[in-house]
C-alpha cells in the first residue's frame, strides 16, 4: 500500500520546471531566453525525473472518478474560508517547500511574473488578472491535500485514459481500470457533450475556477480551469468530448500557457512596488471578500 500523503516533489513547481527543461531542449521559442541555459535545464531534468515519476505513480493510482467526485463535494460548496484575492496570495505564499529560496521564485512572484508578462504584451485587464490568480487554487496544499491531488497534469476521468497522458502506463494501478463502464473511449459521457460535463482529475485548476466563476469572463475562466490539462491543450486529445464552445475557449488556454511556463526566466518582480496596481485591478473585478 502506498502512502497517499507522500510528497515526492521537492517543490510544487518541479513539474513545470521539468516541462520547461524538455521544451528548452526541443524548441527555440522566443520566450526561452539565455538566462537559464539549456544545459542547466537538462541537468535539472535528469535529477527531477525520478521524483516526477513517483509523483505520477501516486496521481495516476489515486485519481479515480470516485475520488474526484468526493473532492468536488468537499470543496466546491466553497465553505473553507472567506478572503480577498490579495489575502489569498499571501496565504499561498506561506506554503514552504524544500526548494532553494535563492533560485526559486515564491508563489507570489510566479503569479506576478505571469501577469506582468501578459500585461507587457498589451492584453486586456481581465487577462492580466487571470495570470495573477491562476495558481491560487494551490492553497489546497495548505488544507493538507497531498501534492498529487493539487498539481500535475489533469485529464478526464470516467473514460479511457489517453496514452498521451504523461506516464500513462502508471494508470494500470488505478482501480477504475476494472470498471467496464469507465474504460471505453466515451466512458460515462456522450460524444461532444462539452467539457463542463466531464469530470477532470482533481487539482488546483478546478477549485479556483469555482472560486472565480462569477468574476472573470469565460475566456479567463477556461484558462484557469484547464491550464494543467496538457493532454487536451498540448496533445489535442479528447476532442470527442468537446463541443465547439470548448474549442473556441481552448484557443485562449493555449495563448495563456507560454505566459505560465516561460515567464519564470524573467526578472523577479518587485512585489511591493506592483502591489497598488494589482490591488486596483483586483478591485475592478472582484469583491473585497470571496468564498473559498
Ligand atoms: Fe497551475
Ligand atoms: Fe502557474
Amino acid at each position: 500500500m502506498l502512502d497517499t500523503t507522500e510528497a515526492p516533489l521537492k517543490d510544487l513547481d518541479a513539474l513545470d520546471d521539468l516541462r520547461i527543461a524538455r521544451d528548452t531542449a526541443e524548441s527555440s521559442s522566443a520566450f526561452i531566453n539565455a538566462e537559464k541555459k539549456k544545459e542547466e535545464f537538462r541537468d535539472y531534468a535528469s535529477e527531477a525525473r525520478a521524483s516526477v515519476k513517483e509523483f505520477y505513480r501516486l496521481n495516476h493510482r489515486y485519481q479515480t472518478l470516485k475520488f474526484v467526485k468526493a473532492k468536488q463535494k468537499e470543496y466546491l460548496p466553497l465553505k473553507k474560508r472567506e478572503m480577498g484575492v490579495w489575502e489569498a496570495m499571501e496565504f499561498l505564499n506561506t506554503l514552504v517547500d524544500d526548494s532553494d529560496p535563492d533560485t526559486d521564485v515564491s508563489q507570489i512572484e510566479h503569479l506576478m511574473q505571469t501577469s506582468e508578462a501578459i500585461r507587457k504584451d498589451g492584453h486586456p485587464r481581465w487577462f492580466v488578472l487571470t495570470g495573477l490568480v491562476h495558481d491560487l487554487g494551490k492553497i489546497l496544499c495548505l488544507y493538507g491535500e497531498p501534492q498529487w491531488a493539487v498539481v500535475g497534469d489533469t485529464y478526464p476521468v470516467g473514460c479511457a485514459y489517453s496514452d498521451k497522458i504523461v506516464y500513462s502506463e502508471l494508470f494500470s494501478d488505478n482501480p477504475d481500470k476494472n470498471i467496464p463502464e469507465y474504460v471505453n473511449r466515451l466512458g460515462i459521457y456522450e460524444q461532444g457533450c462539452g467539457l463542463d460535463k466531464v469530470n477532470i482529475s482533481w487539482g488546483h485548476d478546478e477549485y479556483l475556477y469555482h472560486v472565480m466563476k462569477d468574476y472573470l469572463p469565460e475566456e479567463g475562466l477556461s484558462m484557469i480551469r484547464y491550464h494543467s490539462c496538457y493532454p487536451i491543450h498540448k496533445e489535442g486529445e479528447y476532442s470527442y468530448l468537446m463541443n465547439d464552445h470548448d474549442r473556441q475557449m481552448f484557443e485562449w488556454v493555449k495563448t495563456f500557457n507560454p505566459y505560465d511556463l516561460y515567464s519564470k526566466s524573467l526578472a523577479r518582480p518587485d512585489v511591493a512596488a506592483l502591489r497598488p496596481y494589482y490591488q486596483e485591478l483586483i478591485a475592478e473585478f472582484c469583491p473585497p471578500v470571496l468564498r473559498w
